[in-house]
């Protein structure tokens, strides 16, 4: 029997497969009927190609199919591969076409040029925003970026784990957690695999990773944040110093940066015209917080009061300092203030108020979170009740720092933001297959 190809297997090898039979399989992108000629441009996740049947060479059945075609309708066509004076330089002349499913309304949403839509209507009809190759170009991105990830933290042995999703208590303080009915209590949706991830390194798998949703109850109504996304996770044990974390960190980036000239990471880049990520050589640069309030006022103009986070304009103002003056598109803002990170961060030996942790910036937006762990009991204890909150509600994780914690750290990585920083996509929901946001919960 045949082999069903993708388009661009046929199109790769059609010096090949030239005069040969070839079995595409896909939707109906197009359809041209000249009376004796007849085309159908074919469509699938790689590529379109033409296909075509001219009476009196082709058989009847075949001419006949391709006249009750309809737009997206689903087809296999067997054929021979020809030369042909089409973009490709081949196409498709019919001896068979079988069709799967054919279309039973209307269609709400032109495949081509769906990106041109608007966002609420190409997510209600995603299904048909996804066959438009510039949008699957997207998620082939996002595939990529994971596997580059998971690629690069195994060779420095890193053990992928799988953490539960469904906790007992939140973990980013000032991220609101989901409640979940669960049998007799109340559990949460995970906000982030960090309690697990600690517990991991503890339980002596010492360096490990995840790639796995998280789940943020926050109203936001913002380009750069979504109730759900994937976290890249990861955690290494017996580290000297934050800066151990932000060189994995760093070591993943640059890996990535290094390979967006494979496929099929070089065709979303192109696809949207991006520039491919730039870092220097030395180093990505790695800015104390303190350092960033002095940059923003002197440079330009903005205040950011000592002891706060950067909202949105300072990070892309620091974004801007760093292309402009350091050429990167990555910068490491390093020691925040105690009192904007969570209670399991490490605080500075010199200076309490500060801790041992980092963000990084991608052109302009944060895309990773990190820093060192407090491993030590009785210090976790005091920066829970310094937080405010009860150490009792946090027992099960107490308990993991009781019979011998290595001194460690890791970070989370927005998988959806690094996308969407590297393509230079406008909205995060662009770079979520079925974004969950405040309005939706449904396709
Ligand atoms: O800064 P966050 O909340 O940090 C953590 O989850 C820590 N447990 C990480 C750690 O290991 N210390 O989230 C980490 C990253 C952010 O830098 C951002 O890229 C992304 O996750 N992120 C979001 N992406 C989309 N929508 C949201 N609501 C996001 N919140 C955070």
């Amino acid at each position: 029997m045949l082999k069903e190809r993708f388009v661009w297997e046929v199109l790769a090898e059609k010096e090949k497969l030239l005069e040969g039979e070839v079995r595409i399989c896909g939707w109906v992108h197009r359809i041209r009927d000249l009376g004796r000629v007849k085309f159908a441009i074919i469509r699938d996740r790689s590529g379109s190609i033409q296909v075509t049947a001219k009476k009196g060479e082709s058989p009847d059945t075949v001419l006949e199919t391709i006249e009750s075609l309809r737009q997206e309708s689903v087809v296999c066509v067997d054929g021979v591969l020809k030369k042909a004076p089409t973009r490709e330089g081949v196409e498709v002349k019919a001896t068979k076409i079988t069709v799967i499913n054919t279309p039973v309304e209307p269609l709400p949403l032109e495949v081509e040029g769906s990106e041109k839509a608007s966002l609420p209507t190409r997510l209600r009809y995603r299904w048909l925003d996804l066959r438009n190759p510039k949008i699957t170009a997207v998620f082939e991105l996002e595939a990529f970026v994971a596997r580059v990830f998971r690629e690069y933290y195994t060779s420095q042995g890193f053990v992928e784990i799988f953490t539960p999703k469904i906790v007992a208590a939140g973990t980013e303080s000032g991220a609101e957690v989901f409640p979940v009915l669960y049998f007799d209590k109340t559990a949460f949706l995970a906000q982030s695999p960090q309690f697990y991830k600690q517990f991991a390194v503890i339980a002596g798998l010492e360096r490990v990773f995840e790639i796995g949703p998280v789940f943020r109850a926050e109203p936001h109504h913002t380009s750069r944040h979504l109730n759900e996304y994937h976290s890249l996770d990861i955690e290494l044990g017996f580290i000297e110093s934050f800066h151990d974390v932000m060189d994995y960190v760093e070591g993943f980036i640059r890996s990535l940066a290094g390979r967006v000239e494979e496929e099929p990471a070089r065709r979303a880049l192109e696809t949207y015209s991006a520039e491919p990520p730039r870092l220097p050589a030395s180093g990505i640069p790695r800015i104390p917080i303190a350092e960033a309030y002095e940059i923003l006022r002197e440079k330009y103009g903005k205040e950011v009061e000592e002891g706060e986070d950067l909202d949105s304009e300072g990070e892309r103002l620091m974004g801007q300092y760093a292309r402009e003056e350091l050429d990167s598109d990555f910068v490491f803002i390093i020691e925040y203030p105690w009192k904007v990170r969570p209670f399991y961060t490490m605080r500075m030996e010199s200076n309490p108020e500060l801790t041992y942790s980092f963000d990084l910036l991608y052109r302009g937006l944060e895309i990773v979170t990190g820093g060192q762990r407090e491993h030590r009991y009785h210090q976790l204890v005091s920066n829970l009740k310094d937080k405010g909150l009860e150490p009792e509600g946090f027992q099960f994780y107490l308990d993991f720092f009781k019979h011998g914690a290595p001194p460690h750290g890791g970070a989370g990585m927005g998988l959806e933001r690094i996308v969407m920083q590297t393509l230079g996509l406008d909205n995060i929901r662009e770079a979520r297959m079925l974004p969950r946001d405040t309005e939706r919960i449904t396709p």
